[in-house]
């Protein structure tokens, strides 16, 4: 299966949900301490995917379609769980601030995966419900609801605040690399 493939066929049918669910540091982040010394991204790196047989693999414009996102690391950057992000495609015409759009590349935009409110992995759907009628990011922990379409804003739940973008462009092979570092502090802040 190619990457395309497997974008469609986790986050439509949730097995991202169900892989994570299965790998350690993944799924079993609530109250993790955070990891010191570890490198955060920086300009230049790619994003390579965090879960499946492309794991490791560059993430590309064509890696999804618009309403998809997968989870990456910055390459060679997987040991600083901090890094793991989600990397949205999302209908440019709806992107907003508090987004950056000089992060955002052809509606591809990315977030960090660790919730705000205890550090859980959060995750990607299309499938719109009563707080969000659109594709939007949720946290299986305690419900938290961000909008990826306006700077991953809380609408819901217990989460303090939104999700930190990281800012993201394409290099001359259409591969996402990170354009910065993400632009306030990951996960739980005390
Ligand atoms: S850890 Fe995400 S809502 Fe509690």
């Amino acid at each position: 299966m190619d990457r395309r493939g497997f974008a469609n066929l986790s986050l439509k049918t949730g097995i991202v949900a169900a892989i994570a669910a299965a790998i350690p540091g993944i799924a079993t982040l609530r109250g993790r301490a955070k990891t010191a010394g570890s490198k955060s991204p920086e300009p230049g790196d790619r994003l390579v995917f965090a879960l499946g047989q492309n794991a490791g693999q560059p993430v590309t414009e064509g890696s999804f379609t618009q309403n998809e996102a997968v989870l990456a690391f910055p390459e060679g950057k997987s040991d600083n769980h901090d890094n793991l992000v989600l990397v949205c495609r999302l209908n440019p015409a709806l992107l907003a601030a508090p987004t950056s759009l000089d992060g955002v590349v052809r509606g591809v935009v990315a977030y960090s995966a660790i919730c705000t409110h205890l550090g859980c992995t959060v995750r990607f759907s299309e499938e719109p419900m009563d707080m969000a009628p659109f594709p939007h990011i949720h946290c299986p922990c305690h419900a938290a609801l961000f909008d990826p379409h306006r700077g991953a804003v809380v609408l819901g739940g217990p989460a303090p605040r939104p999700l930190p973008q990281l800012p993201v462009r394409l290099n001359e092979r259409g591969e996402v690399v990170a354009d910065g570092n993400f632009a306030a502090p990951v996960g739980v802040v005390t």
